[in-house]
């Protein structure tokens, strides 16, 4: 009788821990799913970008069209900020959220194909 009852609460403990640990392997998973769905959404534009080789030429023609209102015809500011040496404080990535993600108003979310904001970059790059 003792020893049954006392096998009983090791099923129990044993139960208990193995509960505890299936918690912590569903937060871990769940943890795992969102930081993958969450840069596998994010760097699809983002990484196909970075691949293409940019053309300065390029980049400063969508530049007059789309950006010179607010950056000034040479980058040099005017309603936003001077872009003159942009990619020393901002990565690459964060230039392309910054003009595809409309997250600073004034400053439109620009959509853009993934070779033109790479033209972009490359002209961004050119004025450092
Ligand atoms: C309607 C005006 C407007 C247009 C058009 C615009 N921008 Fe901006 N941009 C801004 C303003 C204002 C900021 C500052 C936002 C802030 O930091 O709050 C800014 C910030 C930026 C920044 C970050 C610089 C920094 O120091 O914060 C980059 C890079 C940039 N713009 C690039 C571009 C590019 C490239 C285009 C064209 C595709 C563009 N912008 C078009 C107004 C504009």
């Amino acid at each position: 009788m003792t020893s049954s009852s006392s096998s009983a609460a090791e099923k129990k403990i044993k139960l208990e821990i193995w509960k505890k640990v299936l918690i912590v392997l569903l937060v871990a998973f769940m943890i795992f799913v969102l930081i993958y769905l969450n840069n596998h959404e994010s760097n699809q534009y983002i990484l196909k970008t970075l691949e293409l080789e940019g053309s300065v030429k390029d980049g400063n023609a969508l530049f007059k069209t789309n950006c010179v209102g607010c950056h000034g015809i040479t980058a040099r500011g005017l309603v936003g900020p001077d872009l003159h040496s942009i990619t020393q404080s901002f990565n690459d990535k964060e230039i392309i959220k910054q003009v595809t993600g409309g997250l600073t108003p004034p400053m439109p979310s620009f959509e853009i194909d993934p070779q033109n904001m790479a033209n972009l970059l490359k002209y961004l790059h050119s004025l450092d």
